[in-house]
């Protein structure tokens, strides 16, 4: 019996499958709960005494070796099923890639310039770190003008010469500088200040910037490329410009559009008025233009300012400036179906 189970175990070693249904089959012949190795454990008894332990140790190697062949193969022969399946079905056509969106505020940016565009005014930039030439002095606040109270400045370093622009009212400043009238140019981008954040303002915001320069401009041309806009991005035929101050124009006046009061949140958002501030314009003032070597005889034009945030709140109807600097995806997967 003992030569019987010698051979069994000899057939175990050199078993070899090709499939885990094979694998399973071998298994079952030997190793389940009807098996070859049940019986001979059964003949145990009937073995005389002095082979008994012989006996005992042959079944005993022999269930070891069987047991270890099936984990092996079994787990040789899933490890190719896996990479089979790696592979999968090569004329499938690939999974789509999540596409993101543009965010809300570069939405918004890109319809202001493609209003303006319309109307031939172009597009420029500046740095965000200027100086205080193109931020303050330029712009006819000099050192100490009590108007740079107006808006609380961050500065780099100690160096009060190097700041984080607080408008966009510096890119008309290099803008004149670098280029001849007639200007019509709008200039968009991140600006800085030194504010507490709420619902309502923010440290970091954007604004757009336009300024016209040309022979014989007058306070009507302002108006009516203001009124063009205002019904271009809002539907709104109505404004209002009421007069302001702001040291780099003169006239100075802010811009209100008449959004109505039909809804609840027209109230709310006009505080029962109906009208809304968009920003600040005027006539830039002639000290401006001399900064800029421009001849304030010879041309004249006017400038205004306007937040991108406020335009975009208003237009998407969200409450709450810091959306815009959360990243939240539940937020801006919302503006996924926008160009
Ligand atoms: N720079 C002003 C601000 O940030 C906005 C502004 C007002 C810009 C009047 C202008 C302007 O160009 O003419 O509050």
């Amino acid at each position: 019996m003992i030569d019987e189970i010698k051979k069994y175990i000899a057939e175990a070693e050199d078993f070899q499958a090709k499939t885990l249904e094979e694998v399973e089959q071998f298994r079952i012949k030997v190793l389940g709960s009807k098996g070859l190795l049940k019986d001979y454990f059964a003949k145990f008894k009937s073995v005389p005494n002095e082979l008994k332990k012989e006996f005992g140790q042959t079944i005993n190697a022999w269930k070891n070796i069987a047991e270890n062949k099936v984990a092996e193969l079994k787990e040789s022969l899933e490890s190719q099923e896996t990479n089979k399946n790696e592979w999968g079905d090569l004329t499938r056509p690939a999974a789509p890639i999540a596409l993101g969106s543009r965010h809300p505020i570069s939405l918004v940016k890109n319809q202001i310039v493609d209003v303006f565009s319309r109307i031939g005014f172009n597009v420029s930039e500046g740095p965000e770190i200027e100086d205080d030439w193109h931020n303050f002095t330029a712009l006819n606040l000099p050192e100490y003008h009590p108007a740079r109270d107006m808006q609380d400045t961050f500065f780099v370093q100690t160096n009060p010469d190097v700041l984080l622009r607080t408008h966009t009212s510096s890119v008309q400043v290099r803008y004149m500088e670098e280029n001849k009238p007639p200007i019509r140019t709008i200039s968009p981008g991140r600006v800085f200040r030194n504010e507490a954040i709420s619902a309502r303002s923010h440290c970091i915001f954007h604004q757009v910037e336009g300024l016209y320069i040309d022979k014989e401009v007058s306070f009507a041309d302002m108006k009516q490329t203001l009124l063009y806009f205002t019904k271009e991005m809002f539907g709104k035929s109505k404004i209002r410009l009421r007069p302001s101050y702001f040291p780099f124009t003169e006239p100075s006046a802010e811009i209100d559009i008449y959004w109505g009061l039909k809804t609840e949140t027209d109230y709310k958002i006009t505080k029962g008025t109906g009208w809304l501030e968009i920003g600040g314009c005027g006539m830039v003032d002639p000290n401006v233009l001399t900064n800029c070597n421009i001849n304030p005889k010879e041309y004249s034009g006017f400038a205004f300012g306007m937040g991108i945030e406020r335009i975009a709140m208003l237009l998407h109807q969200i409450g709450d400036i810091r959306m815009f600097y959360e990243n939240d995806m539940r937020f801006l997967e919302q503006f996924k179906s926008s160009f």
